[in-house]
């Protein structure tokens, strides 16, 4: 979908999914998400998030916006029973090849929009819902996706999710200049080509359409669904290089010594009563 016009921020489901339907071969070819390192043993999930949410040794585990699969198979490596759930075909069938060349077999790939998830999965409830980072800012309603999520995860199971820190939103290329409103909630239209993989990548459908969602925003729709916070942890580095000053150290990016420490990513896992 290309626009003429000026894009209707309306139009979000449209424009994000043609945006990501053109960005999949560029991310399974590339450095970034080094498919052919994963082939090769490489783990794919954080450290911090494989700590945090524990073993996942024959638990059934849906990954929630999974694109390419590289941290949902991460996730059957590690011994879950994984669906992966995106609203990307091309993704899925990555996955689903990247599937194969891993020998996981019983993988299951369902393509929807996260807002039909719950008839998509036709009401099949998990014993973890995961989403991994960059997911949220492409959802307009945050309060509709904790009601997902929630309906997804079965009594006495967990929504883990890690994401980019809202407050790392606020700051100019710099990674210490305050430039842009934390509180701002209109959508926000991008028209970019590339992508955060591989900025030079020549493309076409570069309209996308972003949300800002506030840490209390995101805690309080979990609440309000009756979801149990178990913990809420920020992590002082990031992962990808949206800052000049980054380094990387440790397979993260961190911002450099004597650089005041800001949050920059966050992760959380809520629970709901067995
Ligand atoms: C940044 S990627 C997630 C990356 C993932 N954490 C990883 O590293 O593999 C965001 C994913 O969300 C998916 N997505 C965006 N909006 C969606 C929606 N409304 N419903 C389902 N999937 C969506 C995109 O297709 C994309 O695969």
């Amino acid at each position: 979908m290309s626009a003429d016009t000026a894009p209707d921020p309306a139009d979000w489901l449209q424009y994000n999914r043609a945006n990501w339907d053109e960005r999949v071969p560029i991310h399974a070819d590339g450095a970034f998400y080094d498919v052919d390192g994963f082939v090769a043993g490489r783990e794919t999930v954080p450290a911090f998030a494989l700590a945090e949410v524990g073993s996942v040794h024959g638990k059934r585990l849906l990954h929630s916006q999974c694109h390419i699969g590289t941290e949902t198979l991460g996730w059957a490596r590690h011994g879950a029973a994984v669906t992966g759930l995106d609203f990307s075909q091309p993704a899925l069938d990555t996955a689903a090849e990247l599937a194969k060349r891993i020998g996981v077999e019983d993988a299951r790939w369902v393509a929807a929009n996260v807002y039909d998830a719950v008839s998509a999965l036709h009401e099949e409830q998990f014993d973890i819902v995961y989403t991994g980072l960059g997911a949220l800012c492409w959802l307009p309603d945050v309060d509709r996706w904790a009601q997902v999520m929630a309906a997804l995860v079965k009594p006495g199971g967990f929504l883990y999710l890690a994401e980019f820190h809202p407050f790392g939103n606020t700051l100019a290329r710099d990674g210490i200049t305050v430039k842009y409103d934390y509180f701002n909630r209109s959508p926000h239209v991008w028209d970019e080509p590339g992508t955060y993989a591989d900025f030079d990548a020549d493309t076409r459908e570069n309209v996308s359409v972003q949300f800002d969602h506030g840490l209390g925003d995101i805690i309080n729709a979990l609440i309000r669904v009756g979801l149990r916070l178990e913990f809420l942890n920020e992590h002082e580095m990031t992962m990808f290089s949206r800052y000049d000053v980054l380094q990387e150290r440790d397979g993260f990016l961190w911002l450099p010594q004597g650089h005041p420490r800001v949050p920059l990513m966050f992760s959380l896992r809520a629970s709901k009563a067995g």
